[in-house]
């Protein structure tokens, strides 16, 4: 039997994602070990594969069929833009991409200015400005700790992550607009998913059942 090899983000996605393949019976005891160093792990008796990746790098192995199935946030998944399958919504990490800044900023977004945004997610930003909501904007890029642009004057508003909404309430910032829900989601390689349909069709059958 060939291995179907699964691509999981590493960190709480991927501890949450063995979570929720362990109550289907998948285990892969080898992975539990904090200490260890080691990406890859083989459980021989289901004939699966698993490794490590960094979020952004999961669609690209699915796509390029390095791996079957990933388990991937749906921000990374629109903001990769790569050629798979999205087939299941797995119901954790869930959070939302949201515009957000100073409460001054509203009159800003509302009056269509010419603002600076900066954000992790230039393709989200850039998509949501120019193609939902018709705002010509300056995208600026940063990879991290997004809230300090507003603050230090970078940018007026920006394009981020907000779970439980601390990290605004802590900076004086807050949200301004929704640009959509976010959570972890199942992805196919294309050809996968037709070539080990059976296999990966149980999977998530399976997986339903306990979501
Ligand atoms: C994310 C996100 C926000 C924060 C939101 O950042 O970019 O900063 O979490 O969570 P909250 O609403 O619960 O406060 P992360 O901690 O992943 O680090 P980063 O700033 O380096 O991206």
């Amino acid at each position: 039997m060939r291995y179907l090899t699964i691509a999981l983000t590493k960190g709480r996605l991927a501890k949450k994602t063995l979570e929720m393949f362990e109550k289907i019976g998948i285990t892969c005891e080898e992975m539990k070990d904090p200490d260890s160093r080691k990406l890859i792990f083989v459980n021989e008796e289901l004939g699966l594969r698993f490794f490590l990746a960094k979020g952004p790098d999961v669609p690209t192995y699915v796509e390029y069929g390095a791996a079957d199935i990933g388990v991937v946030g749906k921000d990374t998944i629109m903001e990769e833009g790569r050629r798979l399958y999205e087939v299941l919504d797995l119901g954790f990490g869930k959070c939302r991409m949201c515009v957000c800044g100073p409460a001054e900023a509203e009159e800003l977004l509302k009056h269509h200015e010419l603002i600076r945004v900066a954000t992790k997610y230039p393709g989200i930003a850039k998509d949501y400005f120019y193609n939902k909501k018709h705002q010509t904007v300056e995208i600026i890029k940063l990879n991290g700790s997004i809230e300090l642009a507003p603050i230090v004057g970078l940018s007026e508003v920006i394009v981020d992550i907000v779970e439980t909404g601390s990290t605004l309430r802590e900076n004086g910032l807050q949200v301004l607009e929704e640009v959509c829900p976010l959570s972890a989601r199942m992805v196919v390689n294309q050809v996968s998913m037709k070539m080990e349909n059976d296999r990966i069709t149980k999977l998530i059958r399976s997986l339903k059942e306990v979501i």
